[in-house]
């Protein structure tokens, strides 16, 4: 069920059932030369759209823009500073709250924003503190963190699933979105690895934008697969947080 093709009739009524709502956030940058830009918000979109395709879970339109100021010197990415994307959170949770909404599941694509969502939760708890008649929960949960799809990974991959443009996520993009699907040349076959610090540096040391990874390993089949293990792992995980 998702929100931006429900009316609001329909959204008083869900709220009589369920006052959770999965909200899917990633980012637009870079991912590589054979990875997708919109990748960090394709797959969540697509985890999350299978979550409520299997049960009635009302979810959000995606937050397609997140915390990418490492990515800036490549073209296309585009980045919310930290506090913009604070802001962000706490004005979407604070929206759905006032309706009524209690608890707030974001299915994250994109590390780089654990740190400014993480932040923003804690202003939203500081902001609420002491008004216990408005109960509110927000979760994070990363769909690439977790054990069945770090186990696949490693079984298909092993170190060449790597930091950036992994290969599971190019994977997950190009189950969802066939059409996009890159046959490019990628050298060299292991992309290097290392700290990151501002935009310049993080080109000059990871060239074509790659971390780690052998994206050229990415296939749709193996995206469908990464795709119901994270949509597995993320349901049981939605109605554990629900009843918590
Ligand atoms: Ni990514």
């Amino acid at each position: 069920m998702q929100l931006a093709l429900s009316t609001w009739q329909e959204i008083e009524h869900y709220l009589k059932q369920s006052t959770g709502i999965i909200i899917p956030i990633g980012s637009t940058e870079q991912h590589g030369p054979n990875g997708l830009i919109g990748t960090d918000t394709i797959c969540p979109v697509r985890i999350a759209g299978d979550i409520s395709g299997r049960e009635r879970i009302l979810i959000a339109p995606a937050i397609a823009y997140g915390m990418s100021q490492h990515h800036m010197a490549f073209p296309g990415t585009v980045t919310l500073r930290p506090a913009t994307l604070i802001q962000v959170v706490i004005d979407v949770v604070s929206s759905l709250h006032r309706h009524g909404f209690t608890h707030f599941y974001f299915v994250n694509g994109h590390g780089g924003n654990i740190a400014p969502v993480t932040a923003a939760f804690s202003e939203i708890y500081a902001a609420i503190q002491g008004n216990a008649s408005h109960p509110l929960r927000c979760k994070l949960a990363n769909w690439w963190r977790n054990d069945a799809i770090t186990s696949l990974a490693r079984e298909l991959y092993g170190d060449a699933e790597g930091y950036h443009a992994t290969v599971s996520e190019v994977s997950l993009s190009y189950f969802a979105h066939p059409e996009a699907v890159k046959d490019v040349a990628i050298a060299p076959v292991v992309a290097p690895t290392g700290d990151i610090y501002d935009a310049a540096d993080f080109r000059r040391q990871f060239p074509d934008g790659r971390m780690g990874s052998s994206p050229q390993l990415a296939s749709i089949d193996a995206g469908e697969r990464f795709c119901k293990l994270a949509v597995d792992a993320l349901t049981a995980d939605y109605h554990q947080f629900l009843a918590s």
